[in-house]
């Protein structure tokens, strides 16, 4: 197992994966014990996940996507839903309008940190239509499909992507 520095240098997006590869289920586990170890507002959890390796779902939600390639022949495609009813709750429109996305993201990014751990790569997609994800995985209406997280066995070696520097981005007062 790597330290956390270099499971952090080590996350690059996969977009291709060993196709006779699939992923061991405690594995899948461990990724989604990790997700749900994440910070969220409240403690509350405010996010769903699916979990889908049945080849006709995921072939649904390739084809929801806007770029087909981008989840790759994934074996396993997490997807994140945040619960905005579920934050409402405790934290009125705060809730369901930041906490719920925020809660579902670290949640989405702590699963591909623990995707690299266990030695697997991932790739986040955004760009894709909700509602046929929704439709395909039969997500309820107080939940919101927010990120495709593709997984499975690295079939590539990453580009390195450029960050800018620090110094733009960090206001040390
Ligand atoms: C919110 C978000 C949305 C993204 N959407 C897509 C996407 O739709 N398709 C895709 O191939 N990659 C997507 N990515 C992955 C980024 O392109 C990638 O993280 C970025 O280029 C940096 O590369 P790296 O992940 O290898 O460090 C997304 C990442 C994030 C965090």
């Amino acid at each position: 197992m790597w330290d956390f520095f270099e499971t952090v240098r080590h996350r690059h997006s996969i977009r291709q994966y060993q196709p006779d590869m699939p992923v061991e289920p405690e594995k899948i586990s461990a990724v989604i014990e990790m997700a749900c170890a994440a910070p969220s507002a409240g403690g509350l959890q405010a996010y769903q996940i699916y979990a889908i390796q049945k080849p006709e779902l995921r072939q649904k939600i390739t084809n929801a996507c806007t770029d087909i390639a981008c989840l790759g022949n994934a074996p396993v495609v997490l997807c994140f839903c945040s619960h905005p009813k579920r934050a409402s709750e405790r934290f009125g429109e705060r809730g369901r309008n930041l906490y719920a996305l925020q809660d579902a993201t670290i949640a989405a990014a702590y699963a591909q940190l623990a995707a690299v751990s266990v030695g697997l790569g991932s790739n986040w997609v955004g760009d894709f239509d909700e509602g046929a994800v929704r439709v395909a995985l039969e997500v309820p209406e107080d939940c919101r499909p927010i990120a495709l997280i593709s997984m499975g066995y690295p079939a590539e070696i990453p580009a390195q992507t450029a960050r800018r520097p620090i110094r733009e981005i960090l206001h040390s007062l």
